[in-house]
């Protein structure tokens, strides 16, 4: 039988070009000039750059820069017209959605082939990927806005948005960030990237259409000034980002401390795993989708090939066959598979890193009859094997038509292999074996798994990352949460609540060997000493002396997280046994409520100890009873198949807790962080942390594995700066009521690109499952990932 190779080979291609007339006549029609869109108005065109062609790269229009002074008007425009908007209602605002996605079906040509003179992605893409995507996107978030009252109660909307994206999906980034923000009742200041902001343009004449009302949807143009003017500006609740780890991590240096709400989307090297029994040919055609599509500027594209070895050559060969039968060319030309790069400084990235990997040795493959085009910004596609691991083109994202290739032996090391990088957006696994490819998709650290198939999206499934590609999902239920704020956030106490003080009763004990002893710290399941052997004296609130504490340093804090790193049988763990720990933990604690609620009120000087230890125990019971009730969902998206998407634990958390309610804030953190899965490295309350020490004893008894919980007692400031700063810590949590604290591990978050949950300056009342417990504190603990599982093929 022939294969597909064969039959490519005998056919040839005539140009098949797609009109541009329409969308040049539009262009016209503005005078290709364009101001900004702010109020359901256009400014008069003023400081203009330009947009151009990248394909023969020719001037279709200009655009213009926006000033700080405009994003304010935007921002204003945005500030009053939130409330009406969030006034009219589900039902309003789903009329409005449901008349965009009509009228981008409509206008959906127009828009393709405006995409792709702005881009130089292909027709092909826009015309069958992008523009059917969008008008799904603003139908599915109308059915959100719909139902929001019912499935999002307790929720209001986060208020004016900042949303920028960049420049290789244009309009479907803007549909992915538009739709849930409007549906959600908040309004927009939006940019797109100053490479393709044109589809943008001719959305807001869209809007007008549409009825959104004044100020609703505002949308500025202009290079990296401008978003940074959206970021800093007081005025914006939230900010979405898609775009470079690197600005991601600018963004979030420059919001911490503000209270924003953030999403970032951000880079990825994603693998494309090729079992040995895979069908391979599909395999080579995923690969196809998965690398090649958008010229490789995805950011999940699966830029890293990793083949079993036993079928590496055979698999090379046929992908080398595919390649040479690429067809790279006009972007308009229907019967093209590889278009033009947006710009010539990513033409010149790419063959930069290229030119590394040719010159370390590596082998580079690119079809010797691709015929590159003499106007425009081009890239043949390109295949490099014997690179290193740690190879630049094996760990950064180059964002180009290049696929890294190497091989592996066992399941065992392609997950080894796949996980081998900073970030975790996306991957792909190939096999026949459904049994392999479930056992694989979990232990891949990255936000989307596709079993057999590539690059797919929807609408219902939520789409982010792991690690350095960013937190934050967009589309799905989870996407919808990006942009609502529980009403229970209303409710905080403007400041730390501290203790009723009634009369302190007497220290713990009387037995002086006690009163001498120093609780260790706690680190794997056993009681250490702190590494710099200091101590610190805690007090009561009667100022009675209680007894010292461990001065926990930098070294603990990494002999904990080493600890915590090394206890991965709890994340393996059923969620039925996690459960029964935390059932079994709070029996413990009950059986010594009495010398714990002791122990409060000596610290504290609390007049409802008792309170807060049987607080304490209906919340552990509270997240046993979660821990196996957390599930995830299936969604039946436009395919034939299902995609699972599952809550997974983030990994190691560290946890700074709250002063007040040393034992209830202690637990109400640490609880839920374990019950989904997580191990974690806590830093008790700095004024009273002997609660915390007393559970020691109460783990040992209670079947918690050694090095799920660590506890590190010390300065709250210079331990969370430890944890903050740490790779191996996966997020920080703090809540211990120091706005600039909370401010500090934001700020020093970046590095790694660490989640977040931090308090502020606000307090919360630990007493209260409304303000500490609930789904916003699972989604706190978890990350989901999204398996696509395709039947029949
Ligand atoms: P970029 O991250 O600089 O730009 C994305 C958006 O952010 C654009 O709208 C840009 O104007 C804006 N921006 C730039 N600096 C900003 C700042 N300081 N504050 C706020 N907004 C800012 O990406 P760029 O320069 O277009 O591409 C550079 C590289 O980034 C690419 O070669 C690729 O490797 C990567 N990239 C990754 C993307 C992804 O989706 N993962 C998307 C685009 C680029």
């Amino acid at each position: 039988m022939p294969t597909i190779n064969d039959i490519l080979k005998t056919m040839d291609y005539g140009p098949a070009p797609e009109s541009q007339k329409e969308a040049q006549a539009w262009l016209d029609q503005q005078g290709r000039k364009f101001g900004l869109f702010i109020d359901n108005a256009w400014t008069e065109p003023t400081d203009l750059f330009a947009s151009n062609n990248p394909a023969d790269g020719k001037l279709l229009a200009e655009l213009t820069q926006a000033t700080s002074e405009d994003v304010n008007r935007a921002v204003e425009a945005a500030r009053r017209a939130q409330p009406a908007w969030q006034g009219l209602g589900g039902h309003g605002r789903a009329k409005i959605l449901y008349a965009i996605a009509r009228l981008m079906q409509k206008h959906a040509r127009l828009f393709a082939v405006l995409e792709t003179l702005d881009n130089g992605k292909t027709i092909r893409e826009t015309r069958d990927a992008d523009l059917p995507l969008v008008a799904r996107h603003f139908y599915y978030h109308a059915g959100w806005a719909q139902l929001q009252d019912e499935e999002f109660a307790g929720h209001r909307p986060v208020g004016v948005v900042g949303q920028i994206v960049p420049w290789n999906f244009p309009l479907l980034m803007l549909a992915w960030k538009v739709a849930p923000a409007l549906a959600a009742g908040n309004t927009i200041v939006f940019k797109p990237a100053e490479f393709t902001s044109l589809t943008a343009m001719l959305f807001a004449h869209i809007c007008v259409q549409a009825g959104v009302p004044a100020g609703v949807v505002n949308i500025v143009t202009g290079d990296g000034r401008v978003g940074e003017a959206i970021v800093k500006h007081e005025g914006i609740d939230k900010l979405a980002f898609t775009g470079s780890t690197e600005v991601g991590r600018i963004i979030r240096e420059a919001t911490a401390g503000s209270g924003k709400k953030l999403s970032l989307e951000l880079g990825g090297k994603s693998p494309f795993i090729v079992f040995e029994d895979a069908d391979l040919d599909a395999a080579v055609e995923g690969l196809v989708d998965s690398i090649w599509f958008n010229q490789g500027q995805v950011c999940c594209a699966g830029s890293r090939l990793l083949v079993q070895e036993s079928v590496e050559e055979r698999f090379l060969a046929k992908l080398r066959a595919r390649m040479d039968n690429l067809r790279l060319g006009s972007p308009l030309d229907k019967s093209m598979d590889i278009g033009a790069l947006v710009d010539p400084i990513q033409q010149q990235r790419i063959a930069g890193l290229v030119e590394t990997a040719r010159c370390e040795g590596c082998d580079v493959y690119q079809p010797a009859g691709c015929v590159i085009p003499t106007d425009g910004s081009w890239f043949p596609p390109t295949l490099i094997t014997g690179a290193s691991t740690s190879a630049a083109v094996a760990q950064a994202e180059i964002f180009g038509p290049v696929l890294v290739a190497m091989s592996f032996r066992t399941p065992a090391e392609a997950v080894q292999l796949a996980n081998n990088t900073v970030y975790g957006l996306a991957s792909c696994v190939w096999t026949e074996n459904i049994s392999l490819a479930l056992d694989v998709a979990p232990a891949i650290k990255a936000g989307v798994v596709w079993i057999n198939t590539a690059n797919q999206f929807d609408a219902a499934c939520g789409f982010g990352g792991y690690r350095e590609s960013g937190y934050g999902r967009e589309g799905g239920r989870e996407g919808m949460y990006e942009y609502l704020v529980p009403l229970s956030e209303d409710q905080r106490p403007a400041a730390p609540v501290v203790a009723d003080k009634g009369k302190a009763k007497a220290a713990a004990s009387a037995d002086p060997f006690a009163i001498d002893r120093t609780a260790k710290l706690y680190i794997g399941g056993k009681q250490a000493r702190p590494d710099g052997a200091y101590s610190r004296a805690i007090h009561g609130a009667d100022g009675k002396f209680l007894g010292e504490v461990g001065e926990g340093n930098r070294k603990d804090i990494r002999n904990a997280v080493e600890a915590a790193h090394k206890a991965t049988g709890w994340t393996k763990a059923t969620a039925h046994n996690r459960a029964q720990v935390l059932f079994y933990i709070a029996e413990n604690l009950a059986a010594r409520g009495a010398e714990f609620a002791e122990r409060i009120a000596a610290q504290t000087g609390a007049k409802n100890a008792e309170k807060e230890v049987q607080a304490a125990v209906e919340r552990l019971f509270y997240w046993a009873a979660w821990a196996d009730k957390y599930d995830g969902l299936a969604h039946q998206p436009p395919m034939h198949g299902i995609t699972v998407a599952l809550n997974e634990a983030i990994g190691v958390i560290g946890i700074v807790a709250p002063n007040e309610n040393p034992l209830l804030g202690f637990i109400s953190l640490v609880a839920p962080a374990i019950a989904v899965g997580n191990r974690v490295v806590v830093v008790p309350s700095e004024a009273h942390p002997l609660s915390a020490t007393d559970l020691y004893q109460v783990f040992d008894t209670s079947d918690l594995p050694g090095g799920v919980v660590n506890i590190v007692t010390g300065s709250a400031d210079e331990l969370a700066r430890t944890l903050a700063t740490h790779s191996d810590v996966d997020a920080i949590w703090r809540h211990d009521g120091s706005a600039a604290g909370c401010a500090e591990v934001e700020r020093l978050s970046a590095g790694s690109l660490k989640r977040t949950w931090t308090g502020g300056a606000k307090g919360r009342d630990w007493f209260s499952t409304a303000q500490a417990g609930g789904r916003t504190v699972l989604a706190h603990a978890s990350q989901v990932k999204n398996i696509w599982i395709p039947y029949g093929v």
